[in-house]
């Protein structure tokens, strides 16, 4: 086996996988929301291989994955009511919890807080590695600092090929969209929105507090870094504006592509990417970050990205277009 090289996930490659993780490298693997670099989460040395091989900032701390709910009390000191309904109603799945953390886990893991990030995926090559290596893997998305997470093997190659030892595929990832992440040290708090709506958490815990961006980031440190980011410069704009957008900046010399999913763009886009037009934007969220991708792969200036109604998956991804549009 080369190093970097893509597997299909079949049981030697796990029995690999696993190996190799516990020899304390990297393997990439598929979950339901984006690929994760993987490693042995209770161990420093493994982590800080995961910090170099992103350029990762070190206060910027990792979730823990793991198999099943059960482990939850070797890793977290209090696991409050909340996160108790919340993991009951949607683990395993796209929902990550921060609790007060055990001194099991590394500082190293938690970006030196005393909290720790926790979820259970719900992907059957996840959960497969995760039993085949029997304790809690570290897994960020598997993307270098600052580009799209990867939703397909072939983007952990692209952007991290070179730097770990094996890349499980696991095909398209399902939600493409990272895990919501919720605070459950005190009264519940969103701190990231991702592929769990903030609806269907309300649902369970009723209303939470209000969005507060300002401090969401200083307990969230992955916030406050730029995200997602495309080479190519992002611009959001409207269903109906679109057409114009795309006339003035062709206009201006500029090579210009396109995310649609109802707008018509007119004929002076280079290259149109078009997202299935369902009424809840799973479609647009599973090929976001291929299409901001796949289109910077085509060498574009601009990628004008089609706006959405802020409901549901729709909140999620002007959250993501606006961070991928920061300059
Ligand atoms: O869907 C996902 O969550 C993917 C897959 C691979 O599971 N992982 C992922 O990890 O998106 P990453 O490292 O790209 O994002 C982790 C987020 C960051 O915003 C980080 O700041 C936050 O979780 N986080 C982690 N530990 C935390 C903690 N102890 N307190 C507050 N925020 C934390
Ligand atoms: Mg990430």
């Amino acid at each position: 086996m080369s190093p970097g090289e893509v597997r299909a996930p079949d049981p030697a490659a796990l029995r690999e996988a696993a190996a190799l993780l516990r020899a304390r490298q990297l393997v990439a693997f598929p979950t339901e929301t984006v690929y994760g670099l993987g490693a042995d989460g209770l161990d420093p040395a493994a982590l800080a291989a995961i910090f170099a091989a992103k350029e990762r900032p070190a206060d910027n701390p990792l979730i823990l994955h793991i198999a099943s709910a059960d482990q939850l009390d070797a890793i977290a000191q209090t696991i409050p009511p909340a996160a108790l309904r919340l993991a009951a109603a949607f683990w395993p799945g796209p929902l990550t919890l921060v609790l007060p953390r055990r001194p099991v886990v590394p500082p190293i893991a938690c970006g030196g807080l005393d909290t720790v990030a926790v979820r259970v995926p719900a992907h059957p090559v996840a959960l497969a590695l995760l039993r085949e290596f029997g304790g809690p893997l570290a897994a960020p998305s598997a993307n270098r600092s600052g580009r799209p997470s990867p939703t397909l093997a072939a983007h952990v190659a692209a952007d991290l090929g070179d730097r770990v030892a094996m890349i499980l595929d696991g095909g398209p990832a399902i939600h493409g969209l990272e895990s919501t992440v919720v605070d459950c040290t005190g009264a519940p708090r969103l701190l990231r929105l991702g592929a769990l709506t903030r609806e269907a958490i309300e649902a369970v815990l009723g209303p939470l507090a209000a969005d507060d961006p300002g401090s969401a980031a200083l307990r969230s440190p992955g916030l406050r870094y730029r995200h997602y980011a495309p080479r190519a410069r992002v611009v959001i704009a409207s269903t109906w504006e679109l057409p114009r957008i795309v006339t003035q900046l062709r206009a201006a010399g500029e090579r210009v592509a396109v995310i649609v999913r109802e707008a018509e763009p007119g004929p002076g886009a280079a290259t149109v990417w078009r997202v299935p037009d369902d009424p809840e934007f799973v479609g647009y969220a599973r090929e976001l970050y291929a299409a901001l991708r796949g289109l910077d792969a085509g060498g574009v200036g601009v990628i004008i990205a089609e706006s959405v109604p802020e409901r549901g998956l729709g909140r999620v991804i002007m959250d993501r277009l606006r961070r991928a549009a920061a300059r």
